[in-house]
Order: C-alpha cells, then sequence, then structure tokens
C-alpha cells in the first residue's frame, strides 16, 4: 500500500516541479484545464487520411457463458504522421486498441500479457466489476522481464501479478459504450498517453429491437489530442519518460497536457466517406485534459445534426437533439447523424468549438455515395429508471481543488479532493451495497469527476436541473470551474474498495483521487 511517507514523498515531488506562478493560471472559460504542448514535426493536411477502424477482437475460445480473450500490451510502431513512425504502446500492439464487442450477461474474460517495460494496471471504465478485476491503482500487472521498484513502498504492496493476468468481467449492466484502459498509480496520464485504450462495447436484446444504425453504420470514435517530436515520436513532459520513478509533468503542465493534434481513431484529421444516410457514432473523449464542443459544418438546416440516444452506461429512454455535443475526457455520446439532408457530395466537417487553428476541426465527413436507409430513432427508446433524491440514504460533498493544505505543508502541491491527495489506505466513502446517495461536488476548476463502479445520475448544477448533456446514466460528470453539482449514484453489484477521482489524467496522476468501499 501507499504509505503516509510516500505520499509525503510524492508530493514533495511535486512542490519541487510547482513554481508559484503557474498556480495563478487557472481553467479558461472553454472548461478545459490544461497547456498546449506544440508538436515540432510537420503536421498533416486535415482530411486527407482515411478514418481507420480498430479491429475487432477475437475469442480465443467460448464458452455457454464466457468470451475468453487474450491480450499482449506491447510497443508498436505506427504511422500516425505521413512518413514518421511513432512508437506507441498498445493493447496488442496497436492503437486504439482493438474493440471487444461484449453481450450483456455474458461474462469476458481477459488474459493480459504485459510486454511493456514499466507495470501497468487495466481498468474497464463503464465497467461493474469486482474489486479485485476492477484496475485497482497499484494492482500491478508487472512486465514478463520482471520489475525492480524504484518509486515509492506502492509498487510492492497491491495485489501484484507477473507478466501474466486474466481480469473477468461479469458485464452484468445494459448496453452501452465503454473502454478499457491503463490505470497505473501515478502514471496513468503517459501511458494512456503512449496509447493504452481500447473500446469494449456492450450489447443487448433492447438494442438489438431498437431500428438504430447498424453494422458497418456503427462506429465507435476515439478522439484525443497529442503533440509529436520532429522524428514522429510521442511529446510528454514527463518528469522522468523512462516512467519508472518520479512520477508526474513538468511544472507547466500540472493543469493538464493538450496536444496540437486532433487523432481520431488513432489518426490524425481523418475523413470518412459516408452514404446520404443515418450513421451512429459512439463518441468517446480518450484525451488526457481536453474538452470539446463538437458541431458540424454546414449545419443540418431541418433539424438538430446530434440526435444523442446513449451516455456513458446506457440508452437514453428518449432521444435528445442537439446542436453542438461538449464532451469531457473520459464521457460517451451515442449519437445518431443522418446525413440524408446534405446534398451529394457535401464535406461535412466536425468542428471542436473549443479549439483554434488545427485544433478546431477533429474529422470530415464526405457525402460521397446513395444508399438505401432502413434505419429510424424512435421517439423512446428504452425504459430507463429515473432516481428520485429521496431515494438517497446519504449525502456526501467532496471538494475538488488545488491542494492548499498539502501533507508537504505547501500550498498548491498536488490536486486534492477535500484538501487530501490519494491515500490508497484511506477510506474516503463506504456506502452500503444497494444503496443510493447523494454526492455533493464542487470544484475550483474544470475537473471530470469518474466514479468506478457505481452509475449515476444528475440531479443539479448549482441552483439549475440537469445541464443538456446530463441526460441519462453516467460514470463521469464534466464539472466546470467553481460549480456545484450533486449526482444520486447507486452502489450495486459488488463489495469492496474503489477509487473515484478526476479523470483530467494529469489531475489523477498528481493525486486527485479516493477510495471508495461499499459495504
Ligand atoms: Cu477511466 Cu478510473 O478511469
Ligand atoms: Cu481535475
Amino acid at each position: 500500500m501507499l504509505s503516509r511517507r510516500d505520499v509525503l514523498k510524492f508530493a514533495g515531488v511535486a512542490a519541487v516541479a510547482l513554481p508559484i506562478a503557474t498556480i495563478a493560471c487557472t481553467g479558461d472559460e472553454s472548461g478545459t484545464t490544461g497547456v498546449l504542448l506544440r508538436s515540432r514535426a510537420r503536421l498533416p493536411e486535415p482530411f486527407a487520411i482515411p478514418l481507420p477502424m480498430p479491429p475487432v477482437l477475437k475469442p480465443t475460445r467460448q464458452d455457454t457463458a464466457t468470451d475468453y480473450y487474450e491480450i499482449a500490451q506491447r510497443p508498436g510502431k505506427v504511422e500516425i504522421l505521413p512518413g514518421l513512425e511513432t512508437e506507441i504502446w498498445g493493447y496488442n500492439g496497436i492503437f486504439p486498441g482493438p474493440t471487444i464487442q461484449a453481450r450483456s450477461g455474458r461474462r469476458v474474460v481477459v488474459r493480459h500479457r504485459n510486454e511493456l517495460p514499466v507495470p501497468t494496471v487495466v481498468h474497464l471504465h463503464g465497467g461493474k466489476t469486482p474489486p479485485a478485476d476492477d484496475g485497482y491503482p497499484v494492482d500491478l500487472l508487472l512486465p514478463v522481464g520482471g520489475w525492480t521498484a524504484e518509486h515509492g513502498g506502492h509498487t510492492v504492496s497491491g495485489q501484484l501479478s507477473d507478466g501474466e493476468r486474466q481480469y473477468v468481467y461479469p458485464l452484468d449492466q445494459p448496453a452501452a459504450t465503454l473502454w478499457y484502459h491503463d490505470h497505473r498509480m501515478d502514471f496513468t496520464g503517459p501511458q494512456v498517453y503512449r496509447g493504452l485504450a481500447g473500446f469494449l462495447l456492450i450489447h443487448d436484446d433492447e438494442e438489438d429491437a431498437l431500428p438504430l444504425p447498424r453494422g458497418n453504420r456503427d462506429i465507435p470514435l476515439m478522439l484525443c489530442d497529442r503533440a509529436f517530436a520532429e522524428d514522429g515520436s510521442l511529446l510528454y513532459p514527463s518528469v522522468d519518460p523512462t516512467l519508472r520513478r518520479t512520477p508526474g509533468v513538468s511544472e507547466n503542465f500540472m493543469q493538464g497536457v493538450m496536444g496540437d493534434v486532433i487523432l481520431v481513431n488513432g489518426a490524425p484529421w481523418p475523413v470518412l466517406e459516408v452514404t446520404n444516410t443515418r450513421y451512429r457514432f459512439r463518441l468517446l473523449n480518450a484525451s488526457n485534459a481536453r474538452r470539446y464542443r463538437l458541431a458540424l459544418d454546414p449545419a443540418r438546416r431541418d433539424g438538430p445534426p446530434f440526435i444523442q440516444v446513449g451516455s456513458d452506461v446506457g440508452l437514453l429512454d428518449r432521444p435528445v437533439g442537439h446542436q453542438q455535443i461538449e464532451i469531457a475526457p473520459a464521457e460517451r455520446f451515442d449519437v445518431v447523424v443522418d446525413f440524408s439532408s446534405y446534398p451529394m457530395g457535401t464535406r461535412v466537417t466536425m468542428t471542436n468549438q473549443l479549439g483554434s487553428g488545427a485544433t478546431g476541426s477533429v474529422m470530415r465527413f464526405h457525402v460521397a455515395r446513395e444508399a438505401r436507409d432502413d434505419s429510424t430513432v424512435p421517439s423512446r427508446l428504452i425504459e430507463s429508471e429515473k432516481l428520485r433524491q429521496s431515494a438517497a440514504v446519504a449525502t456526501r460533498t467532496f471538494r475538488f481543488a488545488r491542494g492548499a493544505h498539502g501533507p508537504s505543508g505547501r500550498p498548491g502541491t498536488v490536486w486534492t479532493i477535500n484538501d487530501q491527495p490519494f491515500d490508497s489506505e484511506r477510506v474516503d466513502a463506504q456506502p452500503r451495497l444497494g444503496t443510493a446517495e447523494v454526492w455533493r461536488l464542487t470544484t475550483n476548476v474544470p475537473h471530470p469527476v469518474h466514479l468506478h463502479l457505481a452509475h449515476f445520475q444528475v440531479l443539479s448544477r448549482g441552483q439549475m436541473g440537469p445541464g443538456p448533456y446530463d441526460g441519462g446514466w453516467k460514470d463521469t460528470i464534466d464539472m466546470r470551474g467553481g460549480e456545484t453539482a450533486e449526482i444520486i449514484a447507486r452502489f450495486t453489484g459488488f463489495r469492496g474498495r474503489y477509487v473515484f477521482h478526476c479523470h483530467n489524467l494529469e489531475h489523477e496522476d498528481m493525486a486527485m483521487m479516493g477510495n471508495l468501499e461499499v459495504v
């Protein structure tokens, strides 16, 4: 376990790296907190590279109740920028990792083998997973070649696995867009940035019965931003680029790391040829720190361009139309876009209204062919339960802020929850299995707040009800700076210890994480 002494040591490292000057530089009006890292490589013309589709992983074996998979985590060489080679760390050596297609109620067992030079941890984000398989940050999967801890006492104190281990996912939960990604204690930011992220899509009968676009018109889109060195390698401001010893990023990037290249499914500003029909896009923001406000240009004249049908962890009961989609790190929006109202040949750009220059665009759709369309978006999708405030048995308050009273005694040295940096030995909430609780969250600067295990609904933002992007069951809430929001979370599934944290990965690595123990 991470001892108090290690927390002090960790905080001490961070303190050295943080000049007072950057503390004043908090989030801007775009609702993102982060600092732009500029590429030194030649960047491609946008909308020239075809949108890649992550391959669907084949099970190695199946029985009546379970699909078995194997994944090797290893370095891979890929061409992200034309003509340059980028080394990534990927699930099966690719970025994004392979997509796992799962069925609600059917178990998925993934055997991971760590062929990387550092420990890893796999978390299925949005999954209702037993604690031992949830990817608790110190439950390290050590490299096959062996590992000597050089950093902190905690590297030898979680549930360690040597080289290989399996993760068991019951997936007793409805159809939804989940993703799996690295969750190593103190090093999640750089390890996800290097490529350790992939989709896991859960399907169920209710979803199958809906006439939504399907097959090759149901497309997962993983959005993230990166920066590249001259030779095409990924740029990231790690204090220790070997990721072996000192965690954290250099002083200027405590707010979060934003790249100047927008990737969709691993390709910079790609283009997708579409037919003049409806498409279902499963949008995932897999960026470390960047928020997006997505729009289509030209916009449709005859209705909202995005019809949202699903949120983080399931379908909505009714579709919701949006002119734009605001999406914070780790959030998912399942949307239908209808290209039938665009004249044949139209090039429709998905823009990012929170970006500027190159980061102001994301990808392009080229309406290139005619096709028949049997899909529709029905006005009722599924029956889903609405949780009322009165159902809660407890209310807890969590304040997400800079460490004003960090353990080192210096102001602003780490990111904290209720003034405390993460300590794996301290339990911050003990909800009872099967109950619902109201969590009142407050922030200084923007923080996307994520709970493991528990799915929740947003009850209010300040004096207002839920915002336009808060609909449905969520696992991450996009908190703006200086805001208070109330969520109602239901703690079902399993007893045991899980984390909740800010999903700005630099904040998470800088200790903005707590323990919830379901009892
Ligand atoms: Cu997507 Cu605790 O993480
Ligand atoms: Cu944060």
